[in-house]
């Protein structure tokens, strides 16, 4: 089957200090916000023109969003996400996050021969991030391909955000339902651990060797490489053909809504899939 799905939009964080929150993203990894509602608790950022990053500081009895406070959505906890960053500018980004006082450490996920390193630190509150260098030139791209923008120099260069990696307590379940539910695209599994990748976009493709592809990583509540953990009731965003992820929603009776925005749905386990249509320009969309 064809995915339904294009390509990663944006992914929430939860955080405990949205001040805290504003400052590291602005200074480490150089994005501009482009919406900062301390009393709302909401922070979003753009990523490049077709992605963003958003925050969302829990604050008792008021909602971050209120179109997505039905299904009960929260910023993820302990999300382990991958940020795309120039070729050949990893060493740089390793001297930046020194600069900052940040610990990082550097993993080869490829070969000797072709090595694929994959830098590893994490942000004040738990969620573990990690640099992918990608091929800007690679015939693998994904729907939006990666933005080079300008950012300051003592910020991390990065042009687009790779994939997010969600904890699910029932693997087995998960495996099954993801595809048949939302029709995400199942690329790997791993012999070894329950660990499963999927591609989004309309078919699975193989990872790696600079792919500017964007994924989605499913595991049981495990560590992960370089201590990372995936996330806990996660909100992510995607750009979909909304009709006709909305037809396999309602086959799969899962909970839903959907507005002239987006269509979302809350999964099982608590994290909430928002599918829009590639159509709708961000950051316009910031904030409505
Ligand atoms: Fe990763």
């Amino acid at each position: 089957m064809t995915s339904p799905i294009l390509d990663l939009a944006g992914l929430t964080l939860e955080v405990n200090h949205l001040a805290r929150g504003v400052r590291f993203y602005s200074q480490v990894l150089g994005l501009e916000a482009v919406h900062h509602d301390a009393r709302r608790g909401v922070a979003e950022f753009s990523v490049n023109a077709h992605q963003t990053l958003t925050l969302w500081e829990p604050i008792s009895r008021q909602r971050n969003d209120e179109r997505l406070a039905r299904l009960g959505a929260r910023g993820a906890s302990h999300l382990h996400y991958a940020w795309q960053v120039p070729e050949d500018s990893l060493e740089r980004c390793q001297e930046i996050l020194s600069e900052h006082g940040l610990p990082w450490q550097a993993i080869n996920l490829g070969t000797d021969e072709q090595p694929d390193v994959g830098v590893y630190f994490f942000d004040p509150f738990g969620h573990g991030l990690e640099l992918r260098a990608v091929n800007l030139q690679d015939e693998r791209q994904p729907y939006f391909p990666p933005w080079t923008l300008h950012r300051p120099a003592h910020a991390l260069p990065v042009v687009g955000l790779r994939e997010a990696a969600l904890a699910f307590f029932d693997f087995e379940a998960m495996l099954e339902r993801l595809p048949r539910a939302y029709g995400f695209a199942l690329a790997k599994t791993q012999q070894d651990r329950n660990f499963a990748q999927f591609t989004l976009a309309r078919e699975p493709e193989r990872d790696g060797n600079g792919t500017p592809q964007r994924w989605l990583y499913c595991w049981d509540p495990q560590v992960g490489l370089a201590d990372m953990l995936g996330g806990d009731h996660a909100l992510l965003r995607l750009y979909a053909d909304v009709d006709a992820v909305e037809r396999l929603v309602q086959a799969a009776g899962l909970e839903h809504g959907r507005d002239d925005l987006s269509l979302v749905v809350r999964d099982p386990e608590g994290h909430v899939f928002e599918f829009m249509p590639q159509t709708q320009q961000l950051p316009g969309w910031i904030g409505k």
